[in-house]
């Protein structure tokens, strides 16, 4: 089968498309036909080990520490099952399904095998593989931080980096959970943001959300530039400042903030679960959630698709689309 792999970290010049063996479904897994996936900022973490300050060994640690371990990069899929191995029972060949295989990765190709009991659920029917594509990375990570902090109906939430894989998801989870939302994003992406349905949207070039007076039960910084230390006089007494961007610095000030004020910071790596990907395709069914797409690219172009992601600006999800030719 076609794969990306990478052999070294670097520059989008790493990748290169590559015959691979097609792999096999062991008892427990279903061998999934990719029709399309994603390229994320997990994807640029992994590809170049630029992390967050503070965690450059750990992310050696766990993807290679002189070369990469997966050589196929890609964390979310959608697609079609094709095989199953002898002790599955939740799915059968002609199933469409979608997938998170996070830091695993390996999506970035033609297959990929799944264990039936992983994070891997059926398609929403309306929703094509492009969209259940993306449905996992930024859904996941919105969910799992929503559900620490306690989100509750009517309580205020600021989303800063609004436009981005996590932001265009956690505006339209917020929204979906009763929250009164404020997204954070620059000029150009002020209609996206109101489309996803912000009842406010800030414009940081033109406005600074710490400065304006207003103050937010929640506020979730997606792009690394809303420490405690520069939002705390913007959160409420009893506030949450949700790190989903946030350095080993920021995680060893969390207990601290703890002892020190009745705020709180949550940082850390989501948890994913199998729940969240079934809730994220029960809201997409009922037209609750919707994966917002900038670009596409075949999977031959996939180096395009890294540069683009490795501006740190896209619009929500960058897709890779596959054609087979059986
Ligand atoms: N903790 C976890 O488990 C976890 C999970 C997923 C992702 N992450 C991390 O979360 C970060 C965001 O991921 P993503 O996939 O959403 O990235 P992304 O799609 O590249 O989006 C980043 C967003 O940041 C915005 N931005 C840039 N400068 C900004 C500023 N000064 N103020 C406000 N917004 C600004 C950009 O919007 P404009 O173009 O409008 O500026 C862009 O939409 C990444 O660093 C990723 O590693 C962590």
């Amino acid at each position: 089968m076609k794969a990306i792999v990478y052999e070294r970290y670097g520059s989008p010049d790493v990748l290169e498309l590559k015959e691979v063996s097609k792999p096999t479904p062991k008892d427990n897994e279903v061998l999934i036909k990719i029709h399309a996936t994603t390229v994320t900022s997990g994807d640029w973490r992994a590809r170049t080990l630029e992390m967050p300050a503070g965690f450059g060994f750990m992310a050696r640690l766990v993807f290679g520490i002189s070369k990469p371990r997966q050589p196929i990069l890609g964390t979310e899929l959608a697609g079609e099952i094709e095989a199953v191995g002898k002790d599955v029972k939740k799915f059968k060949v002609g199933d469409q399904v979608f997938a998170f295989s996070g830091a695993s990765m390996g999506c970035h190709a033609e297959y990929r095998c799944m264990p039936e009991d992983g994070e891997v659920v059926p398609k929403p029917a309306n929703l094509t593989y492009d969209e259940a594509a993306a449905l996992s990375f930024g859904g996941t990570a919105a969910c799992s931080f929503f559900r620490r902090a306690g989100l509750q109906s009517g309580e205020k939430v600021l989303v800063n980096g609004a436009s981005g894989g996590v932001g265009t998801a956690a505006v339209q989870l917020a929204k979906h959970f009763g929250a009164d939302v404020t997204g954070v994003c620059s000029t150009a992406n002020v209609e996206l943001v109101k489309s996803l349905g912000a009842n406010r949207v800030v414009d940081y070039t033109k406005e600074d959300f710490t400065k304006n007076g207003e103050t937010y039960d929640v506020i979730v910084d997606t792009a690394g530039t809303a420490p405690f230390s520069r939002s705390k006089g913007s959160l409420k007494e009893r506030g949450r400042l949700l790190l989903v961007l946030g350095g080993l610095p920021d995680l060893l000030r969390v207990p601290w903030v703890s002892m020190t004020s009745r705020r709180k910071v949550i940082a850390g790596p989501a948890a994913v679960s199998v729940e969240d990907l079934n809730f994220l395709a029960k809201l997409a069914d009922a037209g609750e959630f919707k994966p917002v797409i900038d670009r596409r690219y075949p999977l031959e172009q996939i180096a395009a698709a890294h540069r683009y992601v490795d501006t740190g600006r896209k619009k929500g999800n960058v897709i890779i689309t596959l054609v087979h030719g059986d």
